[in-house]
């Protein structure tokens, strides 16, 4: 039930994030007005963002905890292990999920806190006197190392919903031999959907097709 509560919020978290994103799509002013939108809430700000640590956290911890139970209630290995039903995704959402943290680390890092990329300081604000999220994108993807990376984490994290999304429906009780593999796909679908809406941005960046809005 906690893991299930903590990964829907987590969900929604990532949907959001993604529209905002994909406002780059639409020019600067959307997406600096936007972030300077999100920093105007101030303490609120602060507010969501350490109720979202927690919420990590939590989902971490319990699926960790599960993980080891697990392990104890059997603890010699199978000799010969044929799954049945389990997919990929399934059965490395401890490791899929670490790698995601890893990623979401490196992000922050590279975006919030903007430690690993000397010209994002360099960056003049805009027109209307915004940061330059828009330029500082264009600027982090170009590199095809960076990317290459994004990609990667992306691809894990697309991994783990895949399975995640659905796999709350059964927490929660909901087990039904019809709506189940249902919802397997629907979820399947949905993590799919993420990842290619995140990864539009690098690629379309990479193309050529959204280009800096200042010259460094
Ligand atoms: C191509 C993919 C992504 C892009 C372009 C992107 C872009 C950004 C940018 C520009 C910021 C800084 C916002 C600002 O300071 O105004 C940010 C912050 C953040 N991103 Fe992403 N992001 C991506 C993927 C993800 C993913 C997959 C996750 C999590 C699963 C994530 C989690 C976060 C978090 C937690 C923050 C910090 C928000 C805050 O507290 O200010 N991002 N992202």
């Amino acid at each position: 039930m906690i893991v299930a509560i903590t990964g829907i919020i987590l969900i929604i978290f990532v949907i959001g994030h993604l529209l905002g994103n994909l406002q780059i799509f639409l020019g600067p002013d959307w997406i600096n007005g936007y972030s300077q939108h999100l920093r105007d809430l101030g303490p609120l700000l602060w507010a969501i963002r350490i109720f979202l640590l927690l919420t990590v956290i939590i989902h971490i911890y319990v699926t960790i905890q599960l993980a080891i139970e697990n392990r104890r209630a059997r603890p010699e290995p199978y000799i010969d292990r044929q799954y049945a039903k389990a997919t990929f995704a399934s059965r490395h959402m401890v490791m899929s999920g670490l790698i995601v943290l890893a990623f979401i680390a490196y992000h922050l890092a590279h975006f919030t806190v903007r430690i690993t990329d000397a010209r994002f300081a360099l960056l003049k604000p805009d027109p209307l006197g915004h940061y330059d999220v828009y330029s500082m994108m264009v600027y982090g993807f170009k590199s095809y190392l960076v990317s290459g990376f994004y990609v990667l984490g992306l691809f894990l994290l697309t991994l783990h919903l895949s399975h995640g999304s659905s796999s709350f429906f059964q927490s929660l009780g909901l087990n039904d031999k019809k709506l189940t593999p249902r919802l397997a796909l629907g979820g399947r679908i949905f993590a799919w959907l993420v990842f290619v809406g995140y990864t539009s941005i690098p690629v379309a960046i990479l193309l050529g097709l959204v280009k800096a809005a200042q010259q460094l």
